[in-house]
């Protein structure tokens, strides 16, 4: 376990910010902390890099426990707040330098390494202007450079690619997979159901401070979804329809709205050929068929009775 954290627990007031969150990153994965805004993502990640420090709870990093004062964690890690942390005066290299001397690079490594960090984000050919004419998208990759200059094991992004261009947001995510498989485990926060479902493997569900599920993304659906629904676009429709189409094995329910078929399925029992065939017996041509497999937004709504984004 490259993470792993028991009972941790934060208050402000009368908030309880982080509720008994047990999480564990193993090495090489990308791990998603899924949650809506006020979940408490942020004040478990600053815990876990000993910026905020917990209540109650333990916190152990590459298998020691952590109190936020270890040389080799903080020569080891790399965390992108959410929050921006760059220096308007100071030109994009020089924020690279600043934040990998303080990982602790020197001299001729130092120079190599920033060199690449800019390089990796596309901010080699901007590297002596300074961040004031960047881009939110810019500055975010920016951000990005100065957590990853001293090359961590463990990198840490907190909705790293919230208020962002699509461009600079997918800019971003190719930058994760390949530093990924480039070695590094990374801990990937996001309120962003798609980005946790094309990006991790596994994946924890935080709410109101508590993890409510955490496992592979598989895992997480197979919690909710014995069901899956047939979405089908007829030509035309015929009302003995409903009937034979029901009396298909692994079909559930069937219900018509104008020229669409919806099917509720128990999942990967109903063979789709089959139901074409009794479609095209009534004489009407199948438009469009979608199956709708469950998602981590569904997962969430069964679990907590809310969306993730309100
Ligand atoms: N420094 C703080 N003082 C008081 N309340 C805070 C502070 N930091 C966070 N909180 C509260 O703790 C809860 C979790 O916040 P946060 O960890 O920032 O959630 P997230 O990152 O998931 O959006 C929220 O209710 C937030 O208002
Ligand atoms: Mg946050």
């Amino acid at each position: 376990m490259i993470i792993k954290t028991t009972d941790l627990v934060k208050r402000f007031g009368d908030t309880l910010a982080v509720d008994h969150v047990n999480l564990g990153i193993t090495q090489g994965e990308i791990f998603g902390l899924l949650g809506p805004n006020g979940a408490g993502k942020t004040t478990t990640i600053n815990m876990l890099v000993g910026l905020t420090s917990p209540d109650a709870g333990e916190v152990a990093i590459f298998g020691k426990k952590a109190n936020g004062h270890n040389n080799e964690v903080r020569r080891n890690v790399g965390i992108v707040p959410q929050e921006l942390a760059i220096y308007e005066d100071l030109t994009a290299r020089e924020n690279v330098t600043f934040f990998a001397r303080l990982y602790g690079l020197k001299g001729e490594q130092l120079q190599t390494q920033v060199s690449q960090a800019l390089e990796f984000t596309g901010l080699a050919d901007r590297e002596k202007q300074f961040p004031k004419k960047f881009s939110g998208g810019m500055k975010r990759r920016l951000n990005i450079a100065c957590a990853i200059a001293h090359q961590p094991k463990l990198i840490i992004m907190d909705e790293p690619t919230v208020g962002i261009d699509p461009q600079s947001r997918n800019h971003i995510l190719d930058s994760v997979r390949l530093l990924n498989k480039q070695g590094a485990t990374v801990l990937y926060t996001s309120h962003y159901m798609e980005e946790v479902e094309e990006l991790c493997s596994r994946v924890a569900i935080m709410d109101q401070g508590r993890i409510i599920a955490q496992g592979t993304k598989e895992e997480l659906k197979a919690l909710v979804a014995e069901e899956e629904r047939i979405v089908i676009e007829l030509s035309a429709v015929n009302y003995t329809l409903v009937d034979e189409l029901k009396a298909v094995g692994g079909v559930n329910e069937a219900t018509i709205a104008e020229n669409t078929v919806t099917l509720l399925a128990t999942k990967n029992t109903v063979s789709i050929g089959r139901v074409v065939d009794v479609i095209n017996a009534t004489g009407s041509d199948v438009l469009s068929l979608n199956v709708e497999k469950p998602t981590l937004e569904s997962v969430f709504l069964t679990l907590t009775g809310k969306k993730l984004r309100d």
